[in-house]
């Protein structure tokens, strides 16, 4: 199938912006420090990761919500890297209706050289397939990425019922545009969508504090709190059940 570029404009720093959401993939080229304190420090990864067990393996499981430039999945994969045992697998989920580009993603990933070893090899597998979903090994097969390029509800609804995660998330990466510019990532839906992937203990981090948020979160049995995450509020928590709040 063939793809093409998603509208996109690049700013003066090089950074994306989309024109369908007319809102930034990134507030500014700190991106990089502000996903590994949002999303992996959010989700207590570092520490997660290097307590996992050697001697039994097995695979912990990220679901993002809008994969975008692969950066907050880079980050991610670098993580893994310096803290997981090697007899463990890292499966990142991650869902997109527009992808980029193998060229734009590239060119997105390139602001960070730090990941250019990631970038590097993901651009050599990446290929959006809209409407499908790819499978993606990496790292001798200790990273693999699952690509849902289809809208975020029925996404989460075929990760479920086709057994992408058998065992649902470890965590989740919320990572739409701004609520106000982008309200389908955010819908009851897909709040909705998320409980039957979570179980007790599954954490999640986003960087937006939005109302409908929280308590979209929170009526789905999410323990929600209101943290702070480089030099912006953020939430995190965890699933609990139908009776968390
Ligand atoms: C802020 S960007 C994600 C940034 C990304 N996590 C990264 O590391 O680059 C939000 C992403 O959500 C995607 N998106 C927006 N609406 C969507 C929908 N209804 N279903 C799936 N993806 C959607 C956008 O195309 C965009 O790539």
């Amino acid at each position: 199938m063939e793809t093409h570029d998603v509208p996109i404009e690049w700013d003066q720093d090089g950074l994306p912006h989309s024109v369908i959401f007319n809102d930034k993939y990134f507030c500014n080229l700190d991106a990089y420090e502000e996903v590994l304190s949002i999303s992996c420090q959010g989700n207590v990864l570092k520490d997660r990761f290097s307590k996992l067990d050697p001697s039994v393996g097995g695979t912990f499981t990220i679901i993002e919500t809008g994969f975008g430039t692969g950066l907050n999945f880079c980050c991610a994969w670098q993580l893994w890297d310096q803290c997981a045992p090697k007899s463990w697998t890292l499966h990142f989920v991650s869902i997109e209706l527009y992808p980029l580009s193998v060229q734009q993603l590239n060119r997105a990933l390139s602001l960070w050289p730090v990941l250019s070893r990631y970038r590097e090899a993901l651009v050599l597998q990446y290929k959006p397939l809209p409407q499908e979903t790819a499978q993606l090994f990496l790292a001798d097969h200790r990273v693999r990425l699952t690509l849902v390029f289809e809208d975020v509800v029925e996404a989460l609804r075929q990760i479920k019922e086709r057994g992408i995660t058998p065992d649902g998330a470890d965590a989740w990466f919320l990572s739409g545009f701004a609520p106000a510019k982008n309200p389908k990532m955010w819908s009851e839906q897909v709040f909705e969508g998320m409980a039957p992937l979570s179980r007790q203990g599954t954490t999640f981090a986003t960087f937006t504090v939005a109302g409908p948020v929280r308590r979209g979160l929170a009526a789905n049995g999410f323990v929600v709190h209101k943290g702070f995450g480089y030099k912006k509020h953020i939430i995190t928590g965890y699933f609990h059940g139908k009776d968390a709040s």
